[in-house]
């Protein structure tokens, strides 16, 4: 389990963060909500040792502030960032491979399994993932995290820029994720799909956490929709 406490974070000299509380436990799904430049990147950045932290960042029990990011990803965090980074000139397939870790033998996700749950990526296993559309190359940044067999996954703005049939089947494949235990924690804009799968969220503005509950609070608290995440 994530604990999260009192969290601060910079970028140099500007103070980011200003103590964020949070949890995400497994086999749960957690949405991050705000407007642009509230924070949330910033907050799951600093998880995964990116940029400057300050406070605690607890993973089942043991302090990862000041780890270096691939030790964090060792310890079972995946992170998958806005930009889809794939390796553009490697197959599909070599990418997802890539993702593997060392002991990949008891990985509780295999090749097969991806191309089960993203059949897209089968028809295209030996294509250049660089020629892929921007959908594709999420599922795949997505898949290639996943190969790494993470016990929480964090996914900051999955479905910015995809179609809204491709946003559903993004909301489908996070919920599978939960059902093998994972936990989640999702960075998103679209209120909709966030609201539909998660169990709790987390608003933000200017760096702290403004409010937190289930979705059904959320859908009730108009002030909070009306200061915080409407535009
Ligand atoms: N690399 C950076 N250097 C300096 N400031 C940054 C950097 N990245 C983000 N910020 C600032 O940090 C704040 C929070 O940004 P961010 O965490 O990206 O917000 P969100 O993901 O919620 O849109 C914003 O004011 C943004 O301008
Ligand atoms: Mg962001």
């Amino acid at each position: 389990m994530l604990k999260i406490e009192n969290l601060h974070a910079f970028y140099g000299k500007s103070h980011i963060l200003h103590g964020v509380d949070m949890e995400v436990n497994p086999g749960e799904i957690v949405s991050l909500l705000g407007r642009n430049g509230s924070g949330r990147s910033t907050t799951i950045k600093a998880i995964m040792g990116l940029v400057d932290g300050h406070g605690s960042v607890k993973w089942n029990d043991k302090e990862l502030l000041g780890d270096k990011p691939y030790d964090i990803a060792r310890r079972g965090i995946g992170y998958v960032p806005e930009s889809r980074d794939v390796f553009p000139k490697l197959t599909v397939e070599q990418n997802l491979l890539l993702g593997q870790k060392g002991g990949a033998k008891n990985s509780r996700w295999s090749l097969d399994d991806m191309y089960q749950m993203f059949p897209r990526l089968k028809e295209r296993q030996h294509t250049e993932a660089g020629v892929m559309s921007g959908g594709e190359q999420q599922m795949l940044t997505l898949c290639r995290t996943l190969m790494g067999d993470p016990d929480l996954i964090m996914i900051d703005e999955p479905t910015e820029g995809l179609a809204p049939k491709i946003v559903e089947l993004v909301g489908e494949y996070l919920k599978e994720l939960k059902r093998r235990g994972l936990g989640v924690l999702l960075v998103e804009q679209k209120l909709t799909i966030a609201l539909d799968i998660s169990q709790r969220c987390y608003v933000m503005g200017h760096g702290e956490v403004v409010f937190q509950g289930t979705p059904d609070e959320l859908r009730a608290d108009k002030y909070v929709r009306k200061e915080w995440l409407e535009v």
